[in-house]
């Protein structure tokens, strides 16, 4: 049949010419690319493609790209992850209780007498608010207190605008007595009731001493602080110039962008493919940037954002603050007496870095150029605040710290020691719709015109930190908050950051090879004003190809540096055009990011994605002594001088290994010789007692068998309360195994340690569960 026949013919020609048209292409980038190519080792059969089509060629794009820095593509759903994650039924938190009071016009409390009558049976007898404030002169709290004011009487249902403070507790009771003489509200100065300390840092609202009282929740009030952006000042910063009356209307319509970045804890690109696939897809269907080879630059939260926000290396900020007696912190540590073997406590001082106030936060740049600044963190024991000091001033205009640390101890919040809650509800709802609803309150309020442009940055953890699986509870949710914002203009003119710090590091899928590839690879995404492919063809093309690049978190700062530049200078405007330099490792993501090595992207050796590792027989003997050689590191380097404190570890089991051969010998000298090694090892194994597993790399040398460690060890599952005997240097808390505690175990073989962070007033207790 001549014709079938012709017409295959024709499907044949045109499969060859596509299949020549895409060989050029690959083609094309490989002449690019291989000055000092090395691409014939390229191993392909470690890289699962089980991606749709379309990934499938940008996964062989940049599989082949890199001679320079070889990043493996896979499969988010490979079983061998597939295995590690089991998700559960979404936690629904319990409805029989709503909000009796509601906020309007964003800083007005209205009393809901439904909720009275249906929720409470009428029994509610008045309602108080407090406004909440930061501590600012605290001691021994490293910004971990608010204060309280004395309380107010909700009179009639509903109060007047409250525009002096930015938080408010309110109250609720179903008894007068103790609060009212007769008909007048005497709140804590009543007589025969017990004082209450108006500045009450505890704010414990299940004490006896608060009779009646039977609500409580916490509301950011949200309103205009800055004054109107004018556009004809910012426009005319040169109107002496002449050049400024010939501008086009182009730029007399221009408004500086706001920048909005929304992070979540933990979360890995891989991840976030996994789990967040509507929210990707309706970003993406909105333009959203994705970046696949986007690298950490150090271990956590802290390590990765303070690159991200001052463009410094956060060891700058890791340096104990010794200059102010107002953070120092009294500790006690057990010591052994050489001669005797006793053991006895000491009492010792513990300083912690910060405050931060005087570091070059890019948000104060901004802040400063008369952009609202927002930022929102859920946890307490995160970022600035995990075993650091914190902000003493106030760092932006809606700094939601106090507001947190308040919520945690309201009625409303249900109660656990420790972060993860299991059931993370404030009253009716799940944690993260209330970061949420307060990002879309504050951009509602400023957003509604282009006078008040922004700079906010909410962070979220409990969704997404411990249990990973918990993150695909809230795709839905955050697609909906996407889209509505989109729906409602509020984000108008706005560059939108949406973007992980780090990848996971404690859970189960870090044993696996991809996990130790993902955790490196944090989730990081850009979406631009549409207006921005018109106005800055070249930029946005060069964002396309950088996707496909060796990125980190310089570059984020870069890029943040070249927004402020784009404010800083509106008669150019354009990110190209602007005079942006670079002041770290890092190159502004308008520009165009060359191939290179994580030494130039400024991403340590320790973090470095850039691997073409095999893996490994576990049974190799070879592997046995790397394993050795690495615990014997920890036992006699690491805990050298912490033997009194820590047992010795020894090996469990083998998880996994991998090998890369160095293409280039990597020559380390040491004062007696210099060894070429020939091979990069990564072993994986656990050491008992203390249930650890570790992450070592090591290099080795064929002929010779000479190891030396390669970089770090790491430790990837959680360590809990095993290591806190170790009281000075927190680095060594994920080697040691406490004798201490290996005692308590033993003597009430309770599966549960409290701890106490030694301050005044609060007490914070969190409580692990240790696993076997
Ligand atoms: C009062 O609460 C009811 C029941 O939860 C709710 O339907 C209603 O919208 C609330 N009224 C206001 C003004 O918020
Ligand atoms: C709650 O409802 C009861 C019955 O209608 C009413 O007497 C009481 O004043 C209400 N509480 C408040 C605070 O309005
Ligand atoms: C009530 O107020 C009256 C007059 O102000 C005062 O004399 C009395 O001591 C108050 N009683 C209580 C219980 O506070
Ligand atoms: C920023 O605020 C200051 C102080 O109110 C004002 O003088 C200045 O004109 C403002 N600049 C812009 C661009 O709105
Ligand atoms: C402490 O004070 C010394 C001398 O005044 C100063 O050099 C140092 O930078 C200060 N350190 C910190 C962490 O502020
Ligand atoms: C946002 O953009 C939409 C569509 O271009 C426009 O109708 C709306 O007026 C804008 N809103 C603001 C506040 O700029
Ligand atoms: C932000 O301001 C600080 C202090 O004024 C300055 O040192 C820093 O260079 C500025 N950052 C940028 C990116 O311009
Ligand atoms: C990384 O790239 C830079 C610049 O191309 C080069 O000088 C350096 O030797 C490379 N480093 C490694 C470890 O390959
Ligand atoms: C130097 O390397 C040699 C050969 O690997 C080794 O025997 C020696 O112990 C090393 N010396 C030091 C100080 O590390
Ligand atoms: C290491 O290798 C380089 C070239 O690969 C060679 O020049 C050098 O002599 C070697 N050094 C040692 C100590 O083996
Ligand atoms: C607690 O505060 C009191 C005074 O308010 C002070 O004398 C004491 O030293 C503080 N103790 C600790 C452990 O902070
Ligand atoms: C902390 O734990 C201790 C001991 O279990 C307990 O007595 C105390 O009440 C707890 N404190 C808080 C604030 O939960």
């Amino acid at each position: 049949m001549p014709n079938r026949f012709r017409k295959r013919s024709h499907i044949l020609y045109i499969l060859v010419t596509l299949n020549i048209i895409f060989f050029l292409v690959v083609y094309r980038r490989l002449i690019l690319i291989t000055s000092s190519s090395v691409i014939s080792s390229v191993d392909l059969s470690i890289a699962s493609f089980n991606e749709n089509n379309l990934d499938g060629q940008n996964d062989l794009y940049s599989s082949l790209s890199s001679s320079i820095c070889y990043i493996p593509t896979f499969d988010p759903w490979d079983q061998t992850v597939a295995k590690t994650i089991r998700i559960k039924p979404i936690y629904r938190c319990p409805m029989n209780k709503q909000s009796l009071i509601n906020i309007i016009d964003n800083t007005q409390l209205v009393f809901n007498q439904t909720v009275n009558e249906t929720f409470y049976s009428s029994s509610i007898t008045h309602c108080v608010y407090l406004k909440v404030g930061r501590n600012s002169e605290e001691k021994f709290f490293r910004d971990w207190s608010y204060t309280l004011s004395e309380p107010i009487l909700i009179v009639n249902g509903r109060t007047d605008s409250i525009t002096d403070v930015d938080f408010v507790l309110t109250r609720c009771y179903n008894d007068r007595q103790g609060y009212f003489n007769g008909t007048e509200f005497c709140g804590y100065n009543c007589l025969n009731t017990i004082k209450i300390n108006p500045v009450d840092k505890k704010a414990s609202p299940t004490t006896p001493k608060s009779p009646g009282l039977v609500y409580e929740y916490i509301h950011p009030l949200i309103r205009l602080k800055k004054p109107r952006f004018s556009r004809d000042v910012w426009l005319n910063k040169e109107n002496s110039n002449w050049i400024s009356k010939l501008l086009p209307s182009s730029i007399s319509n221009r408004s500086p962008p706001s920048v909005i970045m929304v992070i979540l804890d933990a979360v890995s690109d891989l991840q976030a493919r996994r789990a967040l696939p509507q929210t990707l897809s309706y970003l993406k269907s909105q333009g959203l940037f994705t970046f696949q080879r986007h690298a950490i630059v150090g271990d956590g939260t802290f390590e990765n954002i303070v690159p991200m926000l001052f463009g410094q290396p956060s060891t700058n900020y890791q340096k104990p603050n010794m200059n102010d007696s107002r953070y120092e912190f009294p500790r006690t540590e057990i010591k052994v007496d050489k001669k005797t073997k006793k053991r006895y406590q000491i009492k010792k001082i513990v300083h912690y870095p910060g405050p931060y106030d005087d570091y070059p936060f890019i948000l104060k740049n901004f802040s400063k150029l008369n952009y609202t600044t927002f930022f929102s963190e859920e946890w307490r024991e995160s970022a600035f605040y995990n075993l650091k000091n914190g902000f003493r001033q106030q760092p932006t205009d809606f700094y939601l710290r106090p507001y947190w640390l308040a919520l945690y101890e309201t009625m409303s919040y249900n109660k656990y020691g420790g972060n993860s809650n299991p059931k993370p509800c404030y009253l009716n709802k799940l944690l993260h719709f209330l970061s949420l609803d307060w990002l879309e309150r504050f951009l509602t309020v400023h957003h509604k015109t282009p006078d008040y442009p922004t700079f906010g940055i909410m962070k979220m953890n409990e969704m997404s930190h411990d249990y990973l699986e918990r993150l695909f509870w809230i795709d839905y949710d955050l697609k909906n908050f996407f889209e509505n914002l989109f729906q409602k203009n509020l984000l108008n003119n706005t560059i939108l950051i949406f973007c992980g710090d780090h990848g996971h590091r404690q859970h189960r899928l870090r044993q696996t090879r991809i996990g130790s590839f993902e955790v490196k690879l944090p989730f990081f995404s850009m979406l631009f004003p549409q207006s921005y492919k018109q106005e800055f063809p070249q930029a946005m093309k060069n964002l396309k190809n950088n996707e496909q690049m060796l990125t980190s978190w310089w570059d984020v700062y870069e890029t943040l540096a070249n927004i402020l530049k784009m404010v800083e200078e509106p008669n150019i405007f354009d990110p190209l055009l602007v005079n942006w330099r670079s002041t770290t490792t890092g190159i502004s993501l308008f520009h165009p990011i060359p191939e290179r090595n994580c030494s130039s992207a400024g991403i340590p050796e320790k973090y470095c994605p850039c691997s073409r590792s095999t893996p490994l027989d576990i049974t190799l003997p070879v592997i046995k002594d790397l394993a050795l050689a690495s615990i014997d590191h920890i036992n006699n380097v690491k805990l050298k001088s912490h033997m009194h404190l820590c047992l010795p570890l020894e090996l469990k089991t083998i998880i996994r290994a991998e090998v890369e051969k160095l293409v280039i010998p990597k020559i380390v000298n040491n004062k007696t010789a210099a060894v070429n090694f020939t091979h990069s090892y990564t072993v994986l194994f656990e050491v008992s007692p203390s249930g650890g597993i570790f992450e070592s790399r090591l290099l080795y040398h064929e002929q010779t068998k000479k190891i030396q460690l390669h970089s770090d060890i790491l430790r990837v599952n959680l360590y809990g309360q095993t290591s806190t005997c170790i009281q000075d240097k927190y680095e060594l808390r994920s080697f040691c195994y406490c004798i201490s505690y290996h005692q308590k175990l033993k003597n009430n073989q309770s599966s549960s340690i409290t701890v106490q962070y030694a301050s005044n007033t609060t007490v914070i207790n969190s409580t692990t569960t240790i696993k076997n």
